[in-house]
């Protein structure tokens, strides 16, 4: 038996594996090796969440931000960016096409901008909701009281990644910003009975194998409905602007072992690794994802919500990725969901 088998053994009869398997899993770098891997986590997701793949339709309503993370090309530093809002009348119409589409959830995601008041983005919760669909919001780290408004005006889910599970590498590359902060938002989104949202970017300066592993253990201690796995794209308006991309490689493996330890979880192939690699979303899809999250932002602003550059889906339009994305669920043999794509809450684990 070589070691990938019986790590999967070990695997199958436990359902869960130490840190020193995940990080072994990550760095597996032949292609046999790296197969099993990926069948297993897509055994594991067809076992858990069934074929079924649920479209996500986003709209990316202002880039103002007033965070300065380091990675980030909506950052408050980008002097050179054009900054938009979409107004009130212009999001519901984008989200009243998306579901005349078959969209069944809507994803409002910004950048941390408090011209949104706790009451703005209420209204738009609610008006969303009562076209019958799923709302997420992503809109960054907000007072509980907030969180508790939009809950109670229909929004269902929350995405808020934290990042990177180091302390160190967080603070870092969010200045003012602390991984304990952030991981308080995600308890109290949970509290609140929000579906909750999070994950990581992969291949992030000064990240390691470890590192991951640990994120990949928080992930799952945390019980997510939703673990969004991307890799890094430096963008050159950054501090990061010379550091090395993630690769499409590693984001996989970090996806597949995701699936392993999340097998619950609804996981999106993700925007950035389609972006950094042109079969990325396929092979995610084949690594244990079971979402595709489309980009519904209308086109005169979508190349302003530019948080890292040469971002798929930069100039089509809606109903083209729609095609896309049925086309690619379609020849893989599974199917595209008509369901809100519900995942389950605050899953507790045992071990
Ligand atoms: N590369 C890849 N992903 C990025 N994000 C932000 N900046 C980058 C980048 N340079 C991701 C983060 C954030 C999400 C909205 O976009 O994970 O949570």
């Amino acid at each position: 038996m070589s070691d990938v088998d019986r790590v999967i053994a070990e695997y199958e009869n436990t359902g869960s594996l130490s840190k020193a398997d995940v990080e072994f899993l990550l760095s597996l770098e032949d292609e046999k090796d790296l197969q099993k891997l990926f069948s297993q986590a897509n055994e594991v997701r067809e076992r858990n969440v069934g074929g079924e793949v649920h479209l996500r339709g986003i709209i990316e309503f202002s880039n103002y931000c007033s965070r300065a993370c380091l990675y980030c090309g909506i950052s408050r530093h980008n002097r050179g960016l054009a900054r938009y809002r979409m107004d009130t009348e212009e999001i519901l119409e984008t989200a009243e096409q998306a579901v005349s589409m078959g969209f069944r959830t809507i994803v409002l995601q910004s950048g941390e901008d408090p011209f949104f008041t706790t009451s703005i983005i209420a209204g738009l919760v609610s008006e969303i909701k009562a076209m019958d669909v799923a709302v997420t919001l992503s809109v960054g780290e907000r007072s509980r009281e907030d969180y508790a408004a939009w809950k109670k005006a229909g929004a269902d889910r929350y995405l808020l990644k934290f990042e990177t599970s180091d302390p160190e590498l967080y603070r870092r590359l969010r200045p003012g910003c602390s991984l304990v902060q952030r991981l308080e938002c995600l308890y109290q989104l949970r509290d609140l009975d929000y579906e909750v949202g999070s994950g990581i970017m992969v291949g992030l300066p000064g990240q390691t194998l470890a590192s991951i592993a640990d994120d990949i253990f928080l992930m799952r201690k945390l019980g997510l409905s939703m673990a969004g796995i991307g890799p890094f794209i430096p963008h050159p308006a950054t501090p990061l602007a010379s550091c090395p991309a993630g690769t499409a490689s590693l984001t996989l493996k970090v996806l597949a072992v995701t699936r392993l330890l999340l097998p619950w979880a609804n996981l999106p192939s993700t925007t950035a690794l389609g972006s950094i690699d042109k079969e990325g979303r396929r092979e995610g899809l084949l690594a244990g994802a079971n979402v595709l999250m489309l980009n519904l932002t209308p086109l005169k602003y979508r190349r302003l919500y530019e948080i890292y550059p040469a971002k798929a889906e930069a100039e089509d339009d809606p109903a083209s990725l729609k095609a896309a994305a049925v086309e690619l669920v379609t020849r893989l043999g599974r199917r595209v969901s008509s369901g809100y794509g519900e995942g389950k809450k605050g899953v507790r684990i045992e071990n």
